[in-house]
């Protein structure tokens, strides 16, 4: 089989670490018969510099024409003081709503040989952690009105909105649903409902749809607050969460960070059919940018969830994660995730012993 996709590399390392999907990606292509066709687009900061725009029209194009599409990562201090409408962040968050990708899937999982990396104690993570946050992506305070202004009697002020309709919170239900019915048959709903009114509409929602559609899936509510907090203290509790885009935004980099190693963790974005958008959870690193040590990993994985849930290559996708399994079992480790006794890799180094493995 062909499959187009369109790699938006962005800013910072996010040209390398798509360069060490792209090779896994074509070692997987070379075993299994297939022919990914790889055509690179502008997003985020590049974009900026080479168009005035962060996600310029012909990117948004490409993308809808594509198959599925990797996004390595945008941003960097370079624009970090442009006018909002013009920073990358936008551009990032213009194509999730291009491509209606509603549904964001954000695994945070513990690699057994990374037990150690976790800055949580050994006893809250000996039997391993999966959570999944399923975050609702293209609605909520990120999309709702918003504005300034001034007056006498405030002074200057600035406002957001959180809205969500009862169509776009059980489409999320549903796809946690889903997810739940392969795994443990249990959600987590995560709001505010204590205070905020949009979370009680979440929260009935929630609810009614589950048990009307998927009557044998168990939901638990868990305010935002607590839920933060239950993260740090049993994140074995935890294994299907549903939330809004600004909760999931928080705690899936909380999740992470309880992995002990986000350079580990991949993400995907998707709406209604199967074309979809992957990367890493990481951001763009600026910092480390052009010196071959960022763990391509991350992106790898995303690269693995795009084969599995976009063009629905199971095998292949298996294939890219016992390999990275092999690699770490193997005791080969990236700067981020290094270890003692272990042996020291660059980021494209990383990707070639993945790519061998497959
Ligand atoms: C993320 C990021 C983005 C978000 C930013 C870069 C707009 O933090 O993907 O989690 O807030 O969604
Ligand atoms: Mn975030």
């Amino acid at each position: 089989m062909n499959y187009n996709i369109v790699v938006l590399d962005g800013d910072g390392i996010g040209p390398e670490i798509c360069a060490g999907a792209i090779k896994v990606l074509n070692a997987v292509g070379k075993k299994f018969g297939h022919d990914f066709n790889f055509e690179h687009r502008l997003i985020g900061g590049c974009a900026i510099d080479k168009c005035g725009v962060p996600l310029p029209e012909e990117t948004v194009k490409a993308c809808l024409a594509s198959d599925s599409v990797l996004l390595g990562a945008v941003g960097g201090y370079k624009w970090d003081n442009l006018p909002v409408d013009v920073r990358p962040e936008k551009g990032l968050l213009g194509i999730r709503k291009a491509m209606g990708l509603y549904s964001n899937i954000r695994p945070a999982k513990l690699w057994s040989s990374l037990a150690n990396a976790s800055p949580l104690k050994y006893e809250l993570v000996k039997d391993g952690v999966e959570i999944i946050i399923v975050r609702e992506l293209t609605g909520g305070i990120y999309f709702g009105e918003r504005g300034k202004g001034f007056d006498t009697m405030s002074g200057e002020y600035a406002w957001d909105t959180e809205k969500y309709s009862v169509a776009e919170i059980e489409r999320i239900t549903r796809i946690a649903c889903e997810l739940a019915m392969k795994r443990s048959k249990k959600i987590i709903s995560v709001d505010k409902a204590n205070v905020l009114e949009s979370s009680r509409l979440w929260r009935k929602t929630v609810h009614a749809y589950a048990q009307k559609h998927y009557p044998e899936i168990t939901v638990e509510d868990m305010l935002v607050d607590n839920t933060a907090m239950q993260i740090v203290k049993n994140p074995a509790q935890f294994d299907v969460v549903v939330t809004s885009n600004i909760f999931g935004d928080i705690l899936s980099d909380e999740a992470a960070q309880v992995t002990g190693s986000i350079g580990m963790l991949a993400s995907s974005s998707l709406g209604d059919g199967t074309r979809g958008l992957y990367e890493p959870i990481h951001g763009s690193a600026p910092d480390i940018a052009g010196k071959d040590i960022a763990n391509p990993v991350a992106t790898i994985l995303a690269a693995a969830m795009m084969l599995r849930d976009s063009f629905g290559l199971t095998k292949e996708c298996a294939a890219i994660e016992s390999a990275v399994q092999k690699v770490l079992e193997e005791g080969w480790r990236t700067a981020d995730i290094m270890q003692d006794g272990a042996k020291k890799v660059k980021g494209s180094e990383m990707a070639a012993l993945i790519a061998e493995r497959i």
